[in-house]
């Protein structure tokens, strides 16, 4: 036995890890529910708010500062409020808050000799989170090998260099309508929303198609003609399409498997590199990739993750493993990080939230049912069309306007609830809703919502 699998299996110290988290437990109990601000705090919240403001030359989008307890889908912040969060870090803590495992694997992960893991000397964890994704994607994908990065958008590089590399000397890159891919430079290029790029100069890569419209029946054959379209423009000049499985920023709009497949197909056939960007939705919908639920994975040869993995990663098929020196890079993600991500795609498994009838389904049901309810009750005429995946979710709000959206979104939040928005128009309420709610939560989130559009919708 190496000394470091005696750290793991020594009896004292995982006694110790127990009673830290029973211990940490114990105190987050005490997150009850949704709680006004302490009086005490106020003044103290205040100045962190100004130093805030004051380190990123603007004051902060929410005034959420959080004080490092939580219970489940509630969060307490550093004024002492309690919040119900629908949004867990857009999209990272698909658990919630001070969930056990997490704590757990947490701790356990900062025991490791080092704090962050690189792609040069890395330790165990790397390979368990890797084997992980990997035996997840087994099913029903010919995707076999991954490269772990410490962000969505460091994989999406990553990705692209890979289609770019083996399709050399091919470009551009085909991307939907209001996509959004991340934040470098390149991926700011692939994303379609000005206003993260205002300023920025265009390099003329990304040629589009639109992503699909249920409200026109022609949507599918629109798109596929558009494809085409480019394809016959561009000869040998397209590396890859690159695409979320449902559109996120954009407006959370899902489409069937029939409006991927002639898409997937027209690519193949020009062999054009199939890369769903699954930074969001990996974990969220029903089954561990969206490509699964929606089923298109034999035609994927790139896919990136991130957000609920705690870390970035690119998955790839035999074709695509990347010539030595292409990807590589300081961090990779850090111990504690790879061993909380390894620790909740674990517990996601055997704890009943994939599939049919699974935790994801049930929630994804009783919350779009509740929404449903406000769209034709109390709210009609002021909420409308409640759609999603999974634990993606989005309604519209006030005849989907964005200005009076962001102000129910602050309006929201004073009450204790977080969202958060997506799309242009019309402009959605969004909600990541953590894999761990219960019906009562649920309710709570829709009597909030109820009060503040009857608050907002004379506004
Ligand atoms: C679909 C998609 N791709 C890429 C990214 C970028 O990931 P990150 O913010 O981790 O760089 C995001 C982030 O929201 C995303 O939703």
């Amino acid at each position: 036995m190496t000394l470091g699998q005696a750290l793991k299996s020594d009896e004292k110290i995982l006694n110790t890890i127990h009673s830290l988290v029973e211990q940490a437990q114990e105190k987050s109990r005490q997150v009850e529910g949704i709680r006004p601000p302490s009086a005490d705090q106020k003044t103290s919240y205040e100045e962190i708010l100004d130093r805030f403001a004051e380190v990123r030359g603007r004051p902060l989008f929410y005034p959420y500062v959080g004080s490092g307890a939580g219970r489940g889908p509630y969060v307490e912040l550093a004024d002492g409020s309690v919040k119900l969060d629908f949004i867990n870090g857009i999209g990272v803590h698909i658990f919630g808050h001070s969930h056990p495992t997490v704590i757990k694997a947490n701790i356990q992960g900062s025991l490791q000799d080092i704090l962050m893991q690189g792609h040069l000397q890395m330790n165990e964890e790397y390979l368990n989170f890797s084997r992980q994704v990997l035996d997840f994607a087994k099913n029903g994908s010919r995707l076999r090998h991954g490269w772990i990065s410490p962000s969505g958008s460091m994989a999406n590089e990553n990705a692209l260099k890979m289609a770019r590399q083996k399709n050399s000397p091919a470009r551009k890159i085909i991307a939907m309508k209001d996509a959004f891919a991340g934040r470098t430079t390149m991926m700011a290029e692939l994303t379609d929303n000005p206003g993260y790029k205002q300023g920025l100069p265009e390099y003329h890569e990304v040629l589009r198609v639109p992503f699909y419209d249920k409200n026109d029946p022609d949507s599918t054959e629109k798109s596929l003609q558009i494809l085409k379209e480019h394809i016959a423009n561009n000869p040998g000049d397209i590396s890859c399409f690159c695409f979320e499985p449902m559109l996120g920023e954009g407006g959370y709009k899902v489409a069937p498997r029939e409006f991927f497949i002639p898409l997937l197909e027209e690519c193949k056939k020009n062999n054009i590199a199939v890369w769903a960007d699954e930074v969001q939705t990996f974990l969220r919908t029903g089954q561990p990739f969206a490509f699964q639920t929606i089923g298109f994975g034999e035609y994927v040869d790139l896919c990136t993750i991130a957000k609920t993995a705690q870390c970035g990663m690119t998955l790839y098929t035999e074709e695509y493993n990347p010539k030595p020196g292409l990807v590589a890079g300081t961090f990779a993600s850090s111990s504690p990080a790879l061993t909380a991500g390894t620790a909740i795609m674990q517990e996601m498994e055997n704890g009943g939230f994939f599939g049919k009838g699974g935790r994801i389904e049930k929630i994804h049901n009783e919350f779009v049912q509740r929404l449903e309810e406000l769209c034709k009750g109390s709210c009609k005429g002021f909420l409308e069309d409640p759609e999603g995946l999974g634990l993606m979710i989005a309604v519209t709000p006030l005849s989907g306007d964005k200005d009076k959206t962001m102000k129910l979104l602050k309006v929201m939040f004073e009450k204790g609830f977080i969202a958060f928005g997506c799309g242009k128009s019309p402009f959605r309420l969004r909600f990541l809703v953590p894999a761990i709610v219960t019906s009562e939560d649920l309710q709570v989130a829709c009597a909030v919502i109820e009060e503040s559009i009857l608050e907002m919708k004379d506004q």
